[in-house]
């Protein structure tokens, strides 16, 4: 049972648009199963959400469920709406290490897509608990917006580079990626699939 993300990103960097609407929404390509997505779903038995995500989506979801015989859970620290229980989504016990253990005590042996925005994504990798890092960079530059990657830009600095040649910096384990999936699509995506280097399937 792996933990996936299938996030839509803009070159740089953007998950959505400063008013929170998904970058994927700005692809006229994108649709039900493209971009990877419906072999993603083959793969997965269950989904786990980030609740802002779940609050956005759900309405919508409810004219056409889109996760049927799946179960859902939300990564929240609060109840879910009475209609969310009604449909079997059901709200996590924890954050991202609580989540998983409940949903591997289902017993469930299919991978499982993390649908989440930045808080959820980043949460779970900072908790070494996110399997696959799949991502779709998608051919938009937003320049502005909500991104997938928190960054402090930093300003060359000669006595930082000089202090840095005589002390090479050490490197974060955790940041190290291996590629594992890769393919363009003829919209001018392209999909990749990273595992970070600390995870061993399970
Ligand atoms: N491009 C894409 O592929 C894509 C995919 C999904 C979403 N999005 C966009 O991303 C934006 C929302 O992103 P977001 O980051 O604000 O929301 P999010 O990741 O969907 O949800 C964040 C919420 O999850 C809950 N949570 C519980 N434990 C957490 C933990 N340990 N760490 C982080 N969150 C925890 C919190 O809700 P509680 O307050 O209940 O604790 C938190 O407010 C929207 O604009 C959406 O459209 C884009």
């Amino acid at each position: 049972m792996l933990i996936r993300t299938h996030v839509g990103v803009s070159l740089d960097g953007f998950m959505a648009t400063p008013a929170g609407l998904p970058t994927w929404d700005l692809m006229p390509t994108f649709g039900a199963g493209s971009h990877g997505y419906a072999e993603l779903m083959e793969q997965c038995g269950a989904v786990i959400v980030g609740r802002t995500s779940f609050d956005q989506g759900f309405e919508d979801w409810l004219k056409g469920w889109p996760w049927p015989g799946k179960p859902v859970y939300v990564l929240t620290s609060r109840p879910l709406p009475e209609t969310a229980a009604e449909m079997g989504v059901v709200a996590s016990q924890g954050g991202p290490v609580g989540i998983v253990a409940q949903v591997r005590a289902s017993g469930l042996e299919k991978d499982v897509q993390l649908l989440g925005g930045p808080s959820t994504v980043r949460a779970f990798l900072e908790a070494g608990a996110l399997d696959r890092l799949g991502m779709v960079v998608l051919p938009v530059l937003l320049g502005t917006g909500i991104p997938l990657f928190a960054t402090e830009p930093t300003a060359f600095s000669q006595e930082a580079w000089t202090a840095s040649l005589a002390a090479p910096a050490a490197t974060n384990p955790r940041s190290r990626l291996v590629l594992e999936h890769q393919q363009a699509f003829p919209d001018g995506a392209i999909h990749l699939v990273y595992r970070p280097e600390s995870r061993r399937d399970r």
